[in-house]
């Protein structure tokens, strides 16, 4: 079946400027520590170097994760049970997804994305390999409940969370995301999310500071991004990738850290750095099982079943909607 015609519900203003990423920028900028959230990477730049990323000899989440759809998608398949409709957030991937879907058979397929370029290409190419499954693209930012299209409001859910996205949030952060994704999905629905472990530090560096310079790339393109859509004058060579281990945190942080004492504006605001001050762009934080399957029984999850590769690098688990009812 065709693509049905995207919901979209980004707003901009008249000269086409992202409202929500002029807001984030401006606000981020604005503190001691100056951040911007992680889901701003996601142009089609920053798509499209996201998926080379993957392809990295030191980038092993992508790898691990496909390995664990490929080996257990089968019995992944029979705990989901039939005529569900898969709700896919975030939907970047175009590896990991058909092998979900082609062990589920789902009645529909609904992908979820802030960055709608990008979704409509892999909507179409989805639709493209299987002539059958209605595929329903929303523009959406998921950290917000979504309405889902009247097709699938009939079906129980299926929804699906991969890559260890989940890691982009800091646990208080990452809880609120996951209720909200109860409530899009309803009572009866499940989930398969996908966790980076805990691990080895110079690998989990190695995975965030690659020899060829891609993760570099893909950081400093946040810049060429906030110069281009924001009208900003940020001098993209005066700073410098740098990828970091926090103990605390259990994460990964990614920084763009300004080489020179810096002074630049954004949307006609003026902001300054000194030398070695960081822009923190992203957290990717690194669960333990049991830390995992706490997270997800905070937030009205249960998990029902748990997989993890050989080197132990990543695991995914389904979980079920937890019902709520009396307990002693
Ligand atoms: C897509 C958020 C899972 O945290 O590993 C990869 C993004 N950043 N390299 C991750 C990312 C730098 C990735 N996630």
């Amino acid at each position: 079946m065709a693509v049905h015609s995207a919901l979209k519900l980004v707003e901009h203003d008249q000269k086409g400027v992202d409202l929500a990423f002029r807001s984030d920028v401006l606000r981020g900028f604005g503190e001691r520590q100056k951040a911007i959230p992680a889901r701003w990477f996601y142009d089609r730049t920053g798509s499209e170097l996201f998926e080379q990323i993957t392809q990295l000899e030191e980038y092993y989440p992508t790898r691990a994760e496909t390995g664990l759809l490929e080996r257990y998608g089968r019995e992944i398949a029979r705990l989901v049970g039939g005529n569900r409709a898969v709700v896919e957030f975030g939907s970047g991937s175009s590896v990991k997804t058909p092998l979900l879907l082609r062990e589920v058979s789902p009645a529909a397929y609904v992908p979820l994305d802030i960055s709608g370029d990008f979704l409509r290409q892999s909507s179409e190419e989805l639709a493209a390999k299987y002539p059958d499954l209605p595929v329903v693209p929303v523009e959406a930012d998921f950290m917000r409940p979504v309405t889902l299209p009247d097709c699938v409001r009939h079906l129980d859910i299926l929804g699906f969370f991969p890559g260890s996205t989940i890691g982009n949030f800091v646990p208080y952060t990452a809880a609120d995301l996951l209720r909200s994704m109860r409530r899009t999905l309803g009572e009866r629905s499940q989930l398969l999310i996908g966790f980076d472990r805990v691990k080895d530090v110079r690998r989990l560096i190695a995975a965030y500071d690659d020899a060829a310079g891609v993760t570099a790339r893909f950081n400093l393109n946040l810049i060429d991004r906030i110069n281009r859509e924001l009208g900003a004058d940020m001098p993209r060579e005066r700073f410098r990738h740098v990828a970091r281990w926090n103990d605390e945190w259990s994460r990964i942080e990614m920084h763009l850290e300004a080489l020179d004492d810096l002074e630049f504006t954004v949307s006609g605001q003026s902001f300054a750095m000194q030398r070695d001050d960081t822009i923190h762009t992203e957290n990717s934080h690194k669960y333990t099982p049991n830390q995992a399957r706490l997270l997800l029984q905070v937030s009205g999850w249960t998990p029902t079943e748990i997989w993890s590769d050989d080197a132990e690098d990543f695991a995914i688990i389904l979980a079920s909607a937890t019902e709520f009812r009396s307990a002693p």
